[in-house]
């Protein structure tokens, strides 16, 4: 059941903004739990915004999975006087390989005629690993583009979803529902009150510096995902979400 007219989207939009305190929301109609097509529509509906967000120069830093995958799909020519980077936010974080961020970059940036960059780094990675890989000449040139970025736009996952999809070991899998983890974002599960509860090393964005990028929109929807976005903001950064009707009306009811 959709509410049929934009008036009652655009209440639910004023609610969420209260409910998370995030400056600006979208809500499409729908539920992407339910069709495909939904996340199709947060997809343009992302692109729209980020087309009012673009400057001359942009690095656009994006996160992989299925959400981002739409955005990438629904990607349009942005502005034809600018310049666009886009670098994945992290290593890839053990998606299949059409929901790596590597590959949605690499489709953003011919869409809109722009330029990316790779991390080729294993996720997670061990602290050894970091400690030489970081300081690989290529690999840091990327991480400064990364930890440069104007736009970041991100997905948000339930915490034990993600953590089972990355193949997670038993242990790590036991602590995060001993914590009640509820969300995961750029490689952090938060528990719903937006602590922390465990974090996969990665080289690439850190949730601190999400405090140094202009705009970070967040794509998130379906009503299973409801809980998570919640949790997500409790801590995390995000200037303009992109959400559906179905994860919009459960984010309510938590309320
Ligand atoms: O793995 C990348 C990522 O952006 C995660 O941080 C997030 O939890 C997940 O993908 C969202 O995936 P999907 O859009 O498929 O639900």
């Amino acid at each position: 059941k959709f509410i049929g007219d934009l008036t009652g989207l655009h209440v639910l939009e004023e609610q969420i903004k209260e409910i998370l305190q995030v400056d600006r929301v979208v809500v499409v109609p729908g539920d992407s739990d339910d069709n495909t097509w939904v996340q199709k529509e947060m997809g343009k509906a992302c692109i729209a915004s980020l087309k009012k967000l673009v400057g001359k120069q942009n690095t656009i830093a994006v996160t992989g999975g299925t959400t981002m995958a739409a955005v990438a799909e629904s990607m349009t020519s942005l502005n034809k006087e600018s310049e666009f980077l886009f670098v994945p936010a992290r290593g890839g974080i053990g998606e299949k390989a059409e929901n790596q961020a590597s590959r949605i970059v690499e489709e953003m940036a011919k869409k809109v005629g722009g330029e990316y960059r790779q991390l080729y780094v294993p996720d997670p990675i061990s602290d050894t690993t970091y400690e030489t890989i970081i300081n690989e000449p290529s690999i840091m040139e990327v991480i400064q583009r990364i930890k440069g970025a104007d736009i970041v736009i991100h997905g948000v996952g339930d915490a034990l979803k993600m953590a089972e999809r990355r193949r997670t070991p038993d242990d790590v899998i036991t602590l995060l529902k001993e914590k009640n983890a509820a969300s995961e974002a750029f490689g952090y599960y938060f528990d719903q009150t937006g602590n922390v509860v465990h974090k996969v090393k990665t080289v690439g964005i850190q949730l601190e510096d999400l405090d140094n990028v202009d705009n970070v929109i967040t794509v998130a929807g379906g009503r299973s995902k409801g809980v998570a976005i919640a949790s997500y903001f409790k801590r995390g950064r995000g200037d303009l979400l992109v959400t559906d009707q179905g994860a919009a009306e459960q984010i309510l009811r938590g309320s």
